[in-house]
């Protein structure tokens, strides 16, 4: 009688004695002339099942195409482990090759599995044990995100991904286009939009913000949580040029209650993780990160230290004076580096850090101004090992304000007139900020490389698949 599969990670946790299906890949095999020892994964945990063959059982061709990376249907019975590392093992009865597996082709082979190896056979690379991990712990974050604002009634909200805003104005857009590149309609010297597929110039979105707060200013909380695009030529191991991105945005909160929910959100996630992603996370720490359950344990015990910009510059320029050496000048106005943000967390707080109070001339159009009339409502979240995961303001709500910031800039009002309305019509204090679905990953799951927490990367000169 045929019988159901069951998945890896629910045999090993079922009592022994059943008779059972299994399906999976082969991770390793061992043994002697006797009896061979076949390592199963199917990817719903990091760990395999063992399957036990007595070679008396098997004819000797199939256990041979038994290899690393070959897929494979066993039947048998679970029975208690001998062997250390596994409570239960299935003792095979019957073992089918779904799918060989050439030992001498297969991109996978033990000896060969840098990270920067598999990013070349990025397309195998998710077969892998810390693929897999990191697969399952994106999941568990997507997942814990929605979870977060389902339960403060806030609403998701879907901005367009093809828009002609750019919203943060900084310029780094990908062009949305359907006229032919090599003959394209030119109108009193300029390229005519009019002839192209929506009639305007479009783009890729950089941020749902702007859509956002139509939305919240409508139903009052509301989170978007989709693909941000960003051409800007930084080949960091930080910057993707397609990247995930979380942007709730709230009518009635200030900086402070921005800053509330943007600590408690991401220590929610970190928490979720050590609860739920305990077998992927101890892999990564024992494999890449000795450090890293301890650092996310450290997140959730101590309080995000909040520092104005003006005084992060004076403890930045006085460790300066004191022999630190940056690669990037730090003075009163500056844009910071990741150096300088990971030199405030990790050797200055020694804890994740919200600056506040940015110059104005270093922030979107959006933010709230202060009263000084240098700098703006802007918060930045700092982490470990990262610098910036999250980026996020009081926005202005007041009319006049808005629009001469907007022309001071020098930036379009009449393209931006759907936005202003948000504050001629029933203006409400509002907040919001965004979070790089990557750069959290990085921070959970320790990996260095932002290449690395993404199943396929997008990031100058690459686009595969
Ligand atoms: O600081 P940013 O540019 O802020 C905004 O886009 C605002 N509209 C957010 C808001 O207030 N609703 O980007 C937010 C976050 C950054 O802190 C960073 O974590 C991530 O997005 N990010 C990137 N992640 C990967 N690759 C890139 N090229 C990124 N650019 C920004
Ligand atoms: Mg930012």
């Amino acid at each position: 009688m045929e019988i159901k599969r069951k998945k890896v990670k629910e045999l090993l946790s079922m009592e022994p004695g059943a008779e059972v299906l299994a399906k999976g890949w082969v991770r390793t095999k061992r043994g002697n002339k006797q009896v061979k020892f076949i390592a199963l994964g199917d990817g719903s945990t990091i760990n395999n099942i063992q399957i036990v063959a007595d070679t008396a059982l098997f004819d000797e061709e199939l256990l041979k195409k038994v290899t690393t990376g070959a897929s494979l249907s066993v039947r048998g019975k679970l029975v208690e482990s001998i062997g250390s590392g596994q409570a239960v093992e299935i003792s095979a009865s019957r073992i089918e090759v779904l799918g060989e597996c050439d030992p001498m082709r297969f991109p996978l082979q033990k000896k060969d599995t840098t990270l920067e190896y598999l990013r070349s056979v990025a397309h195998m690379r998710l077969r892998t044990n810390t693929f897999g991990a990191v697969l399952r712990i994106r999941h568990a974050m997507a997942f814990a995100i929605h979870s977060f604002f389902n339960s403060k009634g806030f609403v998701y909200l879907h901005t367009p991904l093809i828009t002609e805003s750019d919203a943060e104005g900084a310029g780094d857009m990908f062009q949305v286009t359907t006229l032919d590149l090599a003959n394209v309609p030119v109108h009193g010297g300029k390229v005519d939009f009019s002839k192209d597929f929506f009639g305007k110039k479009t783009s890729l979105t950089v941020s749902g913000q702007l859509e956002g707060e139509l939305g919240a200013t409508a139903v009052g909380e509301i989170y978007t949580f989709g693909p941000t695009f960003r051409a800007e030529n930084s080949n960091t191991p930080r910057h993707l040029a397609e990247f995930w991105m979380i942007e709730p945005e709230m009518a009635f909160y200030d900086i402070e209650d921005n800053m509330e929910l943007a600590e408690e959100f991401v220590k929610f996630l970190v928490k979720y993780a050590l609860d739920n992603c305990a077998d992927d996370l101890k892999f990564l720490n024992d494999k890449y990160d000795e450090g890293l359950v301890e650092r996310l344990q450290g997140v959730l015990s101590t309080t995000f230290e909040r520092v104005t910009y003006t005084r992060a510059v004076e403890i930045l320029e006085k460790a300066v004076a004191d022999g630190v050496k940056f690669e990037y000048p730090v003075h009163w106005g500056t844009d910071f580096q990741s150096e300088h943000e990971r030199y405030l967390v990790e050797k200055y707080f020694g804890k994740p850090v919200i600056l506040i109070d940015f110059p104005k001339d270093i922030k979107a159009f959006y933010m709230k101004q202060n009263e000084d009339g240098r700098t703006v409502r802007g918060m930045d979240v700092l982490f470990p090992k990262i610098g910036e995961i999250i980026g996020g303001s009081e926005r202005e709500a007041d009319l006049g304000k808005l629009e001469r910031r907007i022309d001071e800039l020098g930036m379009s009002r009449k393209n931006l007139e759907w936005y202003i309305d948000t504050r001629r019509y029933g203006t409400v204090p509002h907040s919001g900020f965004g979070l790089g679905f990557e750069r959290l990953l990085l921070f959970v799951t320790g990996m260095a490389n932002i290449r690395d927490v993404i199943p396929f990367p997008r990031t100058p000169k690459n686009a595969e698949f």
